[in-house]
């Protein structure tokens, strides 16, 4: 029997948050109660705002969320950001134990000259925008030029192209921001170039996206079949991969056969070219690019090794595709090679490598940014078991400072309830029905928080 509830922050709204919550709710012995502190006003992180829009179901992820929103012990804080409105001490004094689930929240960087001109754009930026965050709606995405280059071969570099690809009729049922819409269907984009740096084997899509890139109504998919001989190092590779290699490389086979359709734009999916500089004077005019070798190292990991052969690429628009990063929280332990939190296994570690007692990690900041949204509810889950094994023992902090009620009450700062989140959701919902899509986003700081205020 415990003696009493034990109260836990949970920093982050996305599904690692949520599978974590879920599981501490749970708990009975020791019983917990979660705060859940976002800084959005909307929960559900990339399964709101990054998971593509024309992929519905698996935004319905969230209907596991709103059970979960639903136990008894959950309340949600939303608009509040650990780092401006409450700091990471003050989240330490105020609760037993802090659990920091707040992803990754930038890109990975190419750190290639013209990486910044104008036109040189992080995949995380387009994403966003097209998604309706509030941060990224002032963005104006120069869509003119007929060359498009997504550079990555991973599921966002498929999503960023596929979206470019959409017409209006597929476009129309999906919850895409208004803006993204006329923007996308007005495009001059003729040709959606995806440069991977190694070669179809190695590719970190998976067969379910990549075979739905054969099946847009408005692009035919080019892969020369040339690019599908692979090298020793790749078929040594492949012979001893997992099915989802095996089906992607005869997916891209499938691909390769196809007879063009003549459809208004084409996305080109090609190996084993690396950035070398994005060229222009003010603005993103050519990629130019380094053909690269295959050759497996003494690990037997396939690497890309540079040859002489270079190769300008004219474009006018460039989608860095090639990860996300974490960010740092001031006063959290954080390692900027990774982007991630230092942990052993949820865990937080301090600058000793010591455990700091009551703090903990899950999801892309614990991890790095790959997985998909399941792969979260493991991780979640293994953190939290830590959390009670150390709750049982008596080895978390006793809360000895303000509560964060008080703290943001006295900063003036507006929290947004999950009543206030549900007003948010019920306008979108009513809005988007009566154009038959799944939801119209309320995507400015204004309408969300005038939204949520009518709650
Ligand atoms: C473009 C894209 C598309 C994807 N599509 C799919 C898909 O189709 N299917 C699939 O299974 N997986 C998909 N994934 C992967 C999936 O979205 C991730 O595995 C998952 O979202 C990671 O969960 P997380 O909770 O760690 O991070 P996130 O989902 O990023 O959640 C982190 C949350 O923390 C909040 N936060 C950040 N900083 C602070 C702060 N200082 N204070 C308070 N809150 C803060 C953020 O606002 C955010 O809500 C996709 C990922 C991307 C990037
Ligand atoms: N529908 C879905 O299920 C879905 C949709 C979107 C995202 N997700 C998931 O979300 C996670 C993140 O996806 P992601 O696409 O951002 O990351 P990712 O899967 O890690 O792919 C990143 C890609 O960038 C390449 N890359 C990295 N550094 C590079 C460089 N310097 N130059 C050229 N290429 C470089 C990588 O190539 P190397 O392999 O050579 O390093 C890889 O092809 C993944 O787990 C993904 O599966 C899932």
């Amino acid at each position: 029997m415990s003696v009493r509830s034990f109260r836990v922050a949970v920093v982050g709204a996305g599904p690692a948050a949520f599978f974590a919550a879920g599981q501490l709710l749970a708990s009975e012995d020791p019983a917990i109660e979660v705060d859940m502190i976002e800084r959005l006003p909307t929960p559900w992180g990339l399964v709101r705002l990054g998971v593509a829009p024309d992929h519905p179901n698996l935004k319905t992820a969230s209907r596991v969320f709103e059970k979960i929103a639903q136990r008894p012990g959950f309340r949600f804080h939303g608009n509040v950001e650990v780092g401006r409105d409450v700091a990471h001490d003050e989240l330490t004094s105020a609760y037993d134990a802090v659990l920091y689930a707040n992803g990754a929240q930038t890109d990975r960087r190419l750190g290639i000259p013209g990486e910044d001109l104008s036109g040189s754009w992080a995949a995380t930026e387009l994403v966003a925008w097209y998604n309706g965050h509030p941060d990224f709606q002032h963005l104006s995405f120069d869509l003119s030029h007929e060359r498009a280059v997504v550079i990555g071969n991973g599921n966002v570099a498929l999503d960023v192209a596929r979206m470019l690809a959409l017409t209006r009729e597929e476009l129309a049922p999906t919850d895409t921001t208004d803006a993204a819409i006329e923007a996308i269907v007005a495009s001059g984009i003729k040709e959606i170039l995806v440069l991977g740096r190694r070669g179809p084997v190695q590719a970190a899509w998976t067969p379910t996206e990549l075979q739905e890139m054969g099946e847009l109504a408005g692009a035919d998919v080019l892969v020369d079949p040339a690019a599908l001989e692979l090298d020793a190092a790749s078929e040594a590779e492949l012979a001893g991969a997992s099915n989802i290699v095996g089906r992607n490389v005869e997916i891209l086979r499938e691909l390769a056969a196809r007879r063009p359709a003549g459809k208004p734009r084409v996305v080109r999916l090609r190996f084993q070219g690396s950035p070398v500089t994005v060229l222009g004077d003010e603005r993103v005019e050519a990629l130019e690019i380094v053909h690269n070798r295959l050759e497996a190292d003494s690990s037997g990991r396939v690497r890309a090794v540079a040859t002489d052969e270079r190769e300008v690429i004219p474009c006018g628009i460039v989608f860095r595709s090639v990860g996300y990063h974490g960010v740092a929280l001031p006063g959290v332990p954080f390692d900027e090679t990774s982007g991630t939190i230092p942990n052993t296994d949820g865990r937080v570690l301090g600058g000793d490598g010591i455990p700091v007692p009551g703090v903990y990690c899950a999801g892309w900041i614990k991890r790095g940014p790959t997985g998909v949204i399941g792969t979260n509810k493991k991780d979640a889950a293994e953190t939290v078991e830590l959390l009670l094994e150390d709750a049982r023992n008596g080895a978390l902090p006793k809360p000895s400072g303000r509560s964060i009620d008080e703290l943001l009450a006295e900063r003036g700062v507006e929290v947004v309830t999950y009543a206030g989140w549900a007003a948010i959701d019920t306008i979108e919902r009513s809005r988007g029905e009566e154009q038959g899509r799944p939801r119209v986003k309320l995507c400015t700081w204004e309408e969300l928080l005038a939204a949520a205020r009518s709650a």
